[in-house]
């Protein structure tokens, strides 16, 4: 240990408003901030929580009111402080909380000024607030006790305990607009309902056991990201992790084919798309810290065959430094020492869900085929002797030939050349070796090229006014997309790109 009374000390005290400035560089969604402060809301035991808003252009107010256990004067200027607790202090077994920070950076990251109405269970009302330009003009970190409307006291008054938090000179989001500006309020309208969607699948738990959140007086509603309950999911085994302290599980949900339409579009979630929301769920105390997401492992990329895929993560609260949690609870990365047993069960998981796929592509392939599959080489006697050649009909080599004048006589000067040599000797000798297996078509590359490939086959078979599933079925009996029935989730008559 260092002996510090021999040196000279001095106090280096952090410039406020500075600091603010770097809580607004933070990089809340509007979403993620709302939620954050509900997190203390419910830590602090809340059974109701009511999000409001009051559009009025820049003058426009959001609050989040709750019926928890509230804080009298002292632990309410203490939760108004920056840093109130240490992140390393361990955290009753339900508490949300973290750095300390939650209610200050994401207050700050969307408005100038924030009040905290609270009380406690003696009845005593206390309130404080910050306000970034007070803080500006006298350089330091000073409250004011102060309230934008008489009216959020009245909400306070409602509740036996509880805590009323009241963002106004809400910047991020209202700048420059106007009250009667019929495009600023959309846009600010439509925030709303991405923050009541957003909620409704971060909190879905708790909903679920009872907390009810209001917005703007309607009680939203939870949504399940595993759709549990549902006919034809299938979940996969558990696997814990780490003591038992982590548990895993993967879920396959049921194919279009399976849902309601309204099923369906339940299962496109908060962000409106089922590729969007394939991956990852993490929660931390039963709250959904990320959802649908592949935590930059095993390369997994988001892919459309990949839709039916969703693993359940949870974590205690102790896990936090080690998943790299951060401020704004919406980041999580694996340890390194987990990485084989998480990217083991995701993989099986994954395979599942292709499988799926798979198997429709099957049953379309079967239904709707011609008669004979397209494969691009075939074999054919000369002189009692057995040789290959490309299937000059197969549509790629079909295609090829028609585009390739003035080149045409060169090109089937190659094919020809390519078909009379191909190592065929080599090829046994080494598949009889056995000692590495030969890959599939495609295997091991990016599939872009093949995809492409499917889909412009597609929209030509549709202008020929093949129906859908004709469409996708002549394209499985082509060799090498029979490989990969799976595919035909990414043909879709309606959307290009799909
Ligand atoms: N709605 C609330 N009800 C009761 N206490 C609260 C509320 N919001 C914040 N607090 C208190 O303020 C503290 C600081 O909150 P916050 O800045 O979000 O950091 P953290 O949640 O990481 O502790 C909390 O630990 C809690 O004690
Ligand atoms: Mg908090």
């Amino acid at each position: 240990m260092m002996d510090y009374s021999q040196f000279e000390t001095t106090a280096a005290i952090p410039e406020a408003s500075a600091m603010i400035q770097t809580f607004r560089a933070i990089g809340y969604s509007v979403e993620a901030a709302i939620a954050d402060i509900i997190d203390n809301s419910i830590s602090a035991g809340a059974k109701k929580i009511w999000v409001d808003y009051d559009w009025k252009g820049p003058l426009t107010t959001i609050s989040i009111v709750d019926d928890g256990k509230g804080m009298n004067n002292d632990e309410l200027i203490n939760a108004m402080r920056p840093g109130s607790k240490n992140p390393l202090d361990v955290r009753e077994e339900k508490d949300l909380g973290r750095f300390g920070l939650g209610l200050k950076t994401a207050s700050f990251s969307q408005c100038k000024k924030f009040s905290v109405i609270s009380k406690d269970q003696t009845g005593g009302v206390s309130w404080w607030c910050w306000d970034l330009d007070y803080v500006r003009q006298v350089k330091s970190w000073t409250l004011l006790r102060y309230y934008p409307d008489a009216k959020f006291l009245q909400q306070i008054a409602k509740v036996l305990t509880g805590t009323a938090v009241i963002w106004w000179d809400i910047d991020r989001l209202t700048k420059d607009s106007q009250e009667d500006d019929a495009d600023s309020m959309d846009n600010f309208m439509k925030k709303m309902d991405g923050v009541k969607k957003h909620l409704s699948m971060v909190f879905h738990r708790f909903i679920s056991r009872g907390v009810k959140i209001y917005f703007k007086g309607r009680e939203v509603e939870p949504w399940d990201p595993f759709m549990i309950g549902i006919g034809g999911l299938q979940p996969k085994s558990d696997v814990y992790l780490d003591d038992r302290q982590i548990f895993l599980k993967g879920y396959v949900l049921p194919h279009r084919s399976k849902l309601s339409p309204e099923q369906y579009d339940y299962g496109k979630g908060p962000k409106d798309s089922w590729t969007a929301h394939q991956g990852f769920y993490v929660y931390r105390n039963q709250r959904l810290l990320v959802a649908g997401d592949w935590l930059g492992i095993g390369s997994f990329k988001k892919e459309v065959h990949y839709d039916l895929c969703r693993i359940l993560i949870e974590l205690p609260n102790n896990a936090d430094a080690e998943w790299q949690i951060d401020i704004k609870k919406s980041l999580a990365r694996p340890p390194a020492r987990l990485l084989e047993q998480i990217l083991s069960a995701a993989r099986n998981a994954r395979s599942q869900a292709v499988e799926v796929y798979r198997h429709r592509g099957k049953v379309i392939r079967r239904q709707f085929s011609r008669d004979e599959d397209q494969f691009l080489w075939q074999e054919y006697r000369r002189n009692e002797k057995r040789f290959y050649k490309l299937n000059r009909v197969h549509p790629i080599i079909k295609q090829l030939l028609e585009n390739s004048s003035p080149y045409r006589s060169e090109i089937e000067k190659a094919l020809r050349f390519i078909e009379e040599t191909i190592p065929i000797p080599l090829i046994t000798l080494k598949e009889n070796e056995a000692e590495i297996t030969h890959g599939q078509p495609f295997e091991g590359t990016n599939h872009e090229l093949i995809l492409a490939t499917m889909k412009a086959m597609y929209r030509n078979l549709i202008n020929q006014n093949k129906t859908d599933d004709q469409a996708k079925g002549i394209i499985l009996s082509i060799e090498p997309f029979n490989f990969y029935p799976q595919y035909v989730e990414y043909l879709n008559a309606n959307d290009d790109n799909k």
